[in-house]
């Protein structure tokens, strides 16, 4: 039998970041497996030492399966440095209702000893990609016996918390142990269309010195002229005003005025607090995509301050095209394509 490559539930096969990907569980990568779980047996939920036969077995009849699965209950991957394996897991006990799964993972137990936090740290990056980015997960958590606690400084470096303490869960060399529970959220930005409930808060981030420093417009606002100005934009046909959510938190709002010629001025701003986490980014990409659904558009166009660095860094990472520069402001474009749309 050929061994699948690729899992269907997923829209890509492969995390990266340096040397380190994660890609789905590989065939050849088993037997290593096999050894790294006999040989930390202590704390892991298997009762005694795996076989090759059983190690065989499970791969042909249960791992193999998991790849066609719309909503398999495990996705294992095989965790590679400079592409050899170094370790795998991946997300198991998946709860497709409640948008949750447990954290997996083994590592090549010779690694152990020295590069621990590191190693786990790094298979918690891609893992969030996965779980978050790709799945859309809401919540994935770690279940483990209270018998390695260098494990706790890698889970809370990756922002991790500890969530519960399960007292005397398990039985383990004749006694009761604790089991810990550390979870994340999801912190993925969504966009929705602005609302008049969303006046005090766009008045809060315009009056903001942060927020205001580089606006082109630099006069004080007061909440009456901010109220006139918010009520006809998101009611106007040529302006679509959108707020970005995290976890149901407005944290910022992106706003594209459209001329005649079918032309997009956009303006974002982040709230200050949310600054310095990639969200720029995000609410930038996620805001033309949700426009181009709205509206057709020729051209995306920002205007820049030549000192808002941030600003001036999100549109070049994003390929928009620097086309000008004059008094101090740089105008960069994206031009519409109909592919695009
Ligand atoms: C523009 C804005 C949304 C970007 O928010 P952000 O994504 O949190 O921005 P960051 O602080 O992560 O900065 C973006 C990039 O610039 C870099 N950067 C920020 N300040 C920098 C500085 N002083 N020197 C060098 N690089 C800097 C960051 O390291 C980051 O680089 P990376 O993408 O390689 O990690 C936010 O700064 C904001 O709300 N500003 C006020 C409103 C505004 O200026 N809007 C744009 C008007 S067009």
């Amino acid at each position: 039998m050929k061994f699948p490559k690729s899992y269907r539930v997923l829209e890509n096969n492969l995390f990266s970041n340096d040397a380190f990907s994660l890609v789905p569980i590989r065939l050849e990568d088993k037997m290593k497996i096999m050894n790294w779980r006999n040989e930390q047996v202590y704390h892991l939920r298997q009762a005694k030492p795996l076989t090759e036969d059983e190690q065989n077995n499970y791969f042909e009849n249960v791992v193999a399966k998991l790849f066609e699965q719309e909503q398999p209950n495990q996705i294992l991957f095989s965790f590679l440095e400079n592409g050899e394996c170094i370790g795998y897991g991946g997300l198991v006990h998946i709860n497709w209702i409640d948008k949750n799964a447990e954290i997996s993972f083994v590592m090549q137990t010779d690694l152990e000893k020295n590069r621990f936090a590191e190693i786990w740290g790094e298979h918690l990056y891609l893992l969030e990609k996965v779980a978050f980015n790709d799945l859309r997960l809401h919540k994935i958590f770690t279940y483990a016996f209270d018998v390695r606690q260098h494990l706790y400084a890698p889970l809370l470096k990756s922002g991790f918390y500890e969530e519960a303490r399960l007292k005397q869960h398990c039985f383990f060399d004749d006694k009761f142990i604790d089991v810990i529970i550390h979870s994340k959220i999801s912190q993925l930005l969504e966009l929705r269309l602005a609302t008049e409930e969303d006046v005090d808060v766009t008045f809060k981030w315009a009056s903001d010195s942060k927020v205001r420093r580089f606006a082109i417009q630099k006069d004080a606002i007061t909440f009456e002229n901010h109220s006139n100005w918010f009520e006809r934009k998101i009611n106007a046909d040529d302006c679509v005003y959108l707020i970005a959510e995290v976890n149901k938190k407005a944290i910022g709002s992106i706003r594209f005025d459209i001329d005649d010629k079918n032309e997009a001025l956009l303006s974002f701003l982040l709230d200050p607090t949310f600054h310095g986490k990639g969200y720029g980014k995000e609410i930038l990409v996620k805001g033309y995509i949700e426009l181009l659904k709205l509206k057709y558009i020729s051209k995306i166009i920002g205007v820049v301050s030549i000192n808002n660095i941030p600003s001036l860094k999100t549109f070049k990472s994003l390929d928009f095209n620097q086309v000008n520069e004059t008094e101090g402001y740089v105008t960069f474009e994206k031009i519409i394509r109909n592919e695009n749309r």
